[in-house]
This record gives C-alpha cells, sequence and structure tokens, in this order.
C-alpha cells in the first residue's frame, strides 16, 4: 500500500468506530436524562440503561447501518430457507434480504423490548407476517430454550433436540454472554444437515491477514467504553474459534468462512457452517 493510499483509506477505516462510539455516547446520555425525570429509580439499573441507549441508537440508525453487509453477506441471506433461527434480529433491517417463499418459519430471539415494536413492522412489510414469531429472549440457552419450548419448539430443557434448518447469526454474536456455551447450545439446535450462518465482527487477526494496527485500535476502542456504550458489544471475541470449536470431535461437515476488510479494527467474518447429516 503506498502512503497516499494509506491516508485516503486504511487511517479513516481505523479511526471510523471512534464516530459510532460518539453517537453511542450521546444516545446514553440522553437515555440517562430521559430516565432521570421519568424514572429517577430506574438509574441504578446500569443493564436497563444500556440496553435502552443501544435500542435507541439502533431504532435511529440501524437501516443506514444495514444499507451495505459486510460482502458475501447478501447472497447468504437470500439462500436462507426451510426453519430458521434468527438470533439478535434488532429491528428487523435483514429481512428485506430474505426470501419469504422459501421460509417456512422464523423464530426471531431478541431480548430488547424496545426493538419489537419496529421487528414487527418489518415482519409486515417484507412478507412475514404469519411466518416470523418474535420472541423476548437471549440467545443464552438459559433464555432462549424455555421461549421456544413455549412456542411449542423443544420439549424442555433439552438444548441438544435439533430443531431448525437454519440459524442467522447476524451482527450478534459480539454482544452474547458466554459466547462460547452459547454457541456450542445453538449448535445443538441445528437439524443434521442444518446450517450456520454467519456475519459477525471478530477479533483482528493480526498474525495472519490483518494488521497489528487495526489490532491495537480494537485495544483502545474497548478501553475507551465500546462495550459499555454498545450494551455489551466486544470488538475482541474469537468467534471464528468457537464457532468451529461447537461442532466438537465429530466437527461441521463443511466450513466456509471468509475475512472482509481484516486490516480495520472491525473485521467480519462471513460465510456458513454445516452440521453433518
Ligand atoms: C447490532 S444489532 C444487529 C441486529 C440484526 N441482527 C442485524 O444485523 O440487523 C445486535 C442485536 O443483538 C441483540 N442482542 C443483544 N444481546 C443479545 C443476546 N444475549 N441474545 C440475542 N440477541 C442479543 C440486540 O438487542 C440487538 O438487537
Amino acid at each position: 500500500m503506498c502512503g497516499t493510499d494509506l491516508v485516503a483509506q486504511y487511517i479513516p477505516r481505523l479511526l471510523s468506530p471512534m464516530l459510532l462510539l460518539f453517537i453511542a455516547v450521546y444516545h446514553f446520555i440522553i437515555i440517562v436524562l430521559q430516565t432521570a425525570v421519568t424514572r429517577p429509580w430506574k438509574l441504578i439499573n446500569i443493564h436497563y440503561l444500556r440496553t435502552k441507549s443501544f435500542s435507541r441508537l439502533w431504532k435511529e440508525n440501524g437501516a443506514q447501518m444495514s444499507q451495505e453487509m459486510p460482502a458475501g453477506t447478501d447472497s447468504l441471506l437470500a439462500s436462507v430457507s426451510g426453519l430458521v433461527l434468527d438470533l439478535g434480529p434488532g429491528t428487523g433491517e435483514i429481512l428485506s434480504r430474505l426470501n419469504p417463499s422459501q421460509i417456512l418459519a422464523v423464530y426471531g430471539a431478541e431480548p430488547a423490548v424496545d426493538m419489537h415494536s419496529k421487528l414487527r413492522e418489518n415482519v409486515k412489510k417484507h412478507g412475514f407476517d404469519g411466518k416470523y414469531t418474535p420472541m423476548l429472549c437471549g440467545a443464552e440457552p438459559e433464555s432462549l430454550i424455555p421461549a421456544l419450548a413455549k412456542c411449542g419448539m423443544v420439549t424442555g430443557d433439552a438444548a441438544g433436540e435439533g430443531v431448525f434448518d437454519e440459524i442467522c447469526c447476524i451482527r450478534v454474536l459480539c454482544g452474547i454472554p458466554r459466547p462460547r456455551d452459547t454457541i456450542q447450545a445453538l449448535y445443538g439446535l441445528l437439524k443434521p444437515g442444518g446450517r450456520m450462518i454467519v456475519c459477525e465482527h471478530v477479533v483482528v487477526p493480526w498474525r495472519t491477514e490483518g494488521s497489528k494496527m487495526a489490532r491495537f485500535m480494537q485495544f483502545v476502542y474497548t478501553m475507551i467504553g465500546w462495550p459499555f456504550f454498545m450494551a455489551g458489544c466486544e470488538l475482541q471475541r474469537h468467534t471464528e474459534l468457537w464457532l468451529r470449536e461447537a461442532a466438537g470431535r465429530e466437527g461441521w461437515a463443511s466450513v466456509n468462512l471468509k475475512y472482509v476488510e481484516p486490516k480495520t479494527a472491525v473485521p467480519f467474518i462471513v460465510g456458513e457452517l454445516r452440521k453433518r447429516g
């Protein structure tokens, strides 16, 4: 990369997450002020404030932040079919990229209650009325399994029941609790031959395709409050490793994951993992 390219492309991309962080801080301040006026007793509930402020950020900016998805995501989403688990759908911004005619039903695990009304609007708008069930729960098994049981999708506490043809992990695994265990439990919910589709930002692969500077910037953003203001979103997760490990000794039938923009501070892995049939 020549000097001009470095200044024109590389440095702005390393610094662009700072803008999002400023926006997140702005929404956090607004939520704190609103809460102080309307429900002052909630000010000691940090989880409430962080979730509310991220929901506000996403409701205002999610559509714009979804206009251009990391390379390869659109074709992956267009191929989704069968019985689907959509993790952390937020306001349903990706629904426009799915094809309802090849989908039997979708169960959306969205723990932020404030996202649900816009999610329902997008469900209608994109032709999923009657096919999409929003559930107020997280992806972690202790929250997801009871919610699925309530919908009649699993029989009880058995996280190993293969239920879904596809599980969509789109910009969500960065914020789930105990990611390793949760991903493993999600593997159990896939039918034999089922597919996990992934578009997730991850730790910079600085030893291979990434850069040390981008890895350093991830550390800096983390230190100055990214996870706090982004409702638990972590930049430095080894999600690819945890996804690969989730199949245990039997291994996945196939794994096709690619890095997108690995030299930036928010590199993505995009692709699919297929369970053995
Ligand atoms: C960055 S948004 C992405 C929304 C959507 N997947 C997309 O790509 O348009 C992350 C979403 O994950 C949700 N989320 C946070 N914690 C979660 C958890 N434990 N389980 C499932 N979803 C979670 C957030 O509420 C938010 O809606």
